[in-house]
């Protein structure tokens, strides 16, 4: 079955193609960090805007990739939800009208499912069942996988998801949008002594359960990043001894969190996606803390983990492959429990 993705949810632009026989065969992204920077974060109708103006030139791009016509596809995957509601529908608008128009199925797909399978794109997938820790801008879940479409909740953020906190965080220390990426880079250059000279808060981990807290965490960074102000010593050393503290509480806290989960659920795998999952200290810390309990972490590739078209297409096919279908209605929903999935067959 060849399936055409669309993602369209928040601030980049991505389509792909899925060949079930051949697997992911045309992948491309826009991303409308340009757009937005000057702004300082995601302005929704912008972002609409732009993916209205981004999508039919990346289909024709993904097409010639792949040497497809459109009578190729045997189906369309489109993000329905959770995201901006704008931008959802550009992407569901397009996506829906032109399986309509091809007469062929068409699948809305739940963004956070798409991240969830984005590993199994990946050689040496894991088999199902497995725990995942899904780490997005606007969503920190852990979650049991009994099979597609069969998620429990374990735990979440009761407050802000941990890319939010990156980015919250790297906007205190005065990095630009988008803040994840330009931190962790900030991070990567402290020196450890100085690092280490700060401990940031690892919220709820004295207490039983899987929930996250990460908004306390950016209040820490503020009070330590004024005092140090206030001391005159925050020059750029300092400044990046506190995002390498900063990520390393998030880091420690996410890793300890997905730990404790595995052993509740007496599971050895585990499968981290989402934007944060791309970031390095994480990736090391899951092998270093993993492999000594005979457990492992299941990763996508970076470009992967963080918005793309791919992961629509993958999760869009298998749910196409099992039978499923979506009417002709054009819908979003930017708010959409990953609990509320159907379960499908396959996988
Ligand atoms: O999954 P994603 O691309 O979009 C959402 O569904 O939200 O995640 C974006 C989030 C942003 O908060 C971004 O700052 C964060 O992922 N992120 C990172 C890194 N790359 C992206 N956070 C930490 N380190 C990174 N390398
Ligand atoms: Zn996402």
């Amino acid at each position: 079955m060849r399936v055409l993705g669309i993602e369209s949810s928040c601030d980049e632009t991505g389509l792909a193609l899925f060949d079930t026989e051949r697997g992911l065969v045309a992948d491309a992204l826009h991303s409308q960090v340009d757009l937005h920077a000057t702004y300082g974060g995601v302005v929704p109708e912008l972002a609409s805007r732009d993916h209205s103006r981004r999508l039919l030139p990346l289909l024709e791009s993904v097409l010639a990739e792949a040497g497809w016509q459109l009578d190729d596809l045997d189906g369309v995957a489109y993000t329905a939800g959770p995201g901006l509601m704008g931008a959802l529908l550009v992407g569901a608008t397009f996506g829906r009208s032109l399986a309509f128009s091809l007469g062929i199925p068409a699948l809305a797909v739940h963004h956070m499912e798409g991240h969830l399978l984005a590993p199994l794109l990946e050689p040496d997938p894991p088999a199902f069942p497995f725990v995942a820790l899904l780490v997005s801008g606007g969503h920190t879940l852990l979650v049991d996988v009994e099979g597609l479409g069969r998620y429990t909740l374990l735990g979440e953020s009761i407050d802000d998801a941990a890319g939010e906190a990156f980015d919250k965080t790297a906007k205190l220390l005065g990095l630009p949008y988008p803040g994840g990426p330009h931190l962790a880079a900030l991070a990567q250059r402290a020196n450890p002594e100085r690092a280490a000279c700060y401990r940031f808060p690892r919220p709820m981990l004295d207490r039983p359960g899987l929930d996250f807290s990460f908004s306390g965490l950016k209040t820490a960074v503020l009070t330590a990043t004024r005092r140090a102000e206030a001391e005159g010593t925050l020059d750029g050393e300092e400044r990046a001894a506190i995002a390498a503290a900063f990520e390393e509480a998030v880091v420690d806290t996410l890793v300890r969190k997905a730990e404790r989960a595995l052993a509740q659920q007496g599971r050895d795998r585990l499968v981290i996606a989402g934007g944060v999952s791309a970031n390095q200290r994480l990736r090391e810390a899951l092998d270093a803390r993993l492999s000594p309990r005979g457990a492992r972490a299941y990763l996508a590739r970076p470009a992967l983990c963080t918005d793309n078209g791919a992961m629509i297409a993958y999760a869009g096919a298998c749910r196409l492959e099992s039978g499923q279908r979506t009417g002709l209605e054009i819908g979003a929903r930017p708010r959409w429990p990953l609990a509320e999935l159907e379960p499908a067959t396959h996988g």
